[in-house]
């Protein structure tokens, strides 16, 4: 079956950011393929919306790729949009970074997203459509911690720029989301009482953002307004990467 309708292909759809910005599509008249390799959160996530087809992989491994792209097509016979949305977060020092934690996090989310784009890119062609990554702001700036982390986010950021050097001639726009902090399951798993500070402190917006927020960016770059932007990286981040010392000592009127 092919529809009318846009399509878009979410990966970590079941929750946070990449549900977020499922729910923002689908207001907007698109169709959403959801990936998550998280079956339960998926079907239940998946269970109340309309428009939506849920699709269980992991977007580290090629096979499921595959497999996940084969039934987005087939389910909805075109693609328009790909979100590569799917990330994990380990937080250690970097010495006691275990060789088996650094590939964890590169296999999701640096592997993941050069295999889902490899993946779409002739259905994309067809549509002339576009590509949204998702780093982080931890690639953008260096911070304790993030070894993996910040360097596998760092790494999407000029992933993107390969892709959009090359897929451009396919009329294929590929551009990135740097996130500033949101709380999420992720987020929520490595960010400390005194990290949760730091980041209020180092925020000129003086707080966290909403899921929604970032994907109000991830649907900027995806639609027909941002039709001549491509390899770039938007900081939806409430101003981080845009300053540096002297924020709280302003707020206390020092
Ligand atoms: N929340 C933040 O503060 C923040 C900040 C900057 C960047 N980000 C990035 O935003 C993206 C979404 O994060 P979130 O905060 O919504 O996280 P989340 O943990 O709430 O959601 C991530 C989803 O991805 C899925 N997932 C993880 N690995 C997968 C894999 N290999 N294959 C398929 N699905 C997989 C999980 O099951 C989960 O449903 C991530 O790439 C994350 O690094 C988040």
């Amino acid at each position: 079956m092919t529809t009318h309708a846009k399509v878009a292909l979410i990966t970590g759809a079941a929750r946070g950011i990449g549900l977020a910005t499922t729910e923002i599509l689908l207001e907007r008249g698109w169709q959403v393929a959801m990936v998550d390799r998280d079956a339960p959160a998926l079907s239940e996530a998946a269970a109340g919306l309309q428009g939506v087809h849920p699709i269980v992989a992991d977007v580290s491994i090629p096979a499921e790729v595959d497999a996940m792209r084969d039934a987005a097509l087939g389910r909805f016979g075109r693609l328009d949009g790909l979100v590569n949305n799917a990330g994990v977060a380990l937080f250690a020092r970097a010495p006691q970074t275990d060789f088996e934690a650094w590939r964890e996090v590169m296999a999701t989310n640096l592997d993941g997203v050069f295999l889902c784009t490899q993946a779409l890119v002739p259905a994309l062609a067809e549509t002339r459509g576009a590509i949204v990554n998702i780093a982080s702001i931890s690639g953008l700036r260096a911070s304790t911690l993030r070894v993996a982390y910040g360097t596998s986010k760092a790494a999407v950021i000029h992933l993107t720029k390969q892709f959009a050097a090359e897929l451009g001639e396919q009329g294929i726009r590929v551009n990135c989301i740097a996130p500033g902090p949101v709380r999420t399951k992720l987020a929520m798993a490595v960010h400390a009482p005194e990290i949760i500070a730091a980041y209020y402190d180092a925020i000129p917006l003086n707080r966290y953002g909403e899921a929604r927020e970032i994907g109000e960016g991830i649907a900027f770059l995806l639609s027909e307004a941002a039709s001549f932007v491509t390899g770039q990286t938007l900081a939806v981040d409430g101003g981080f990467d845009a300053t540096g010392v002297g924020l709280p000592a302003l707020r206390r009127g020092d």
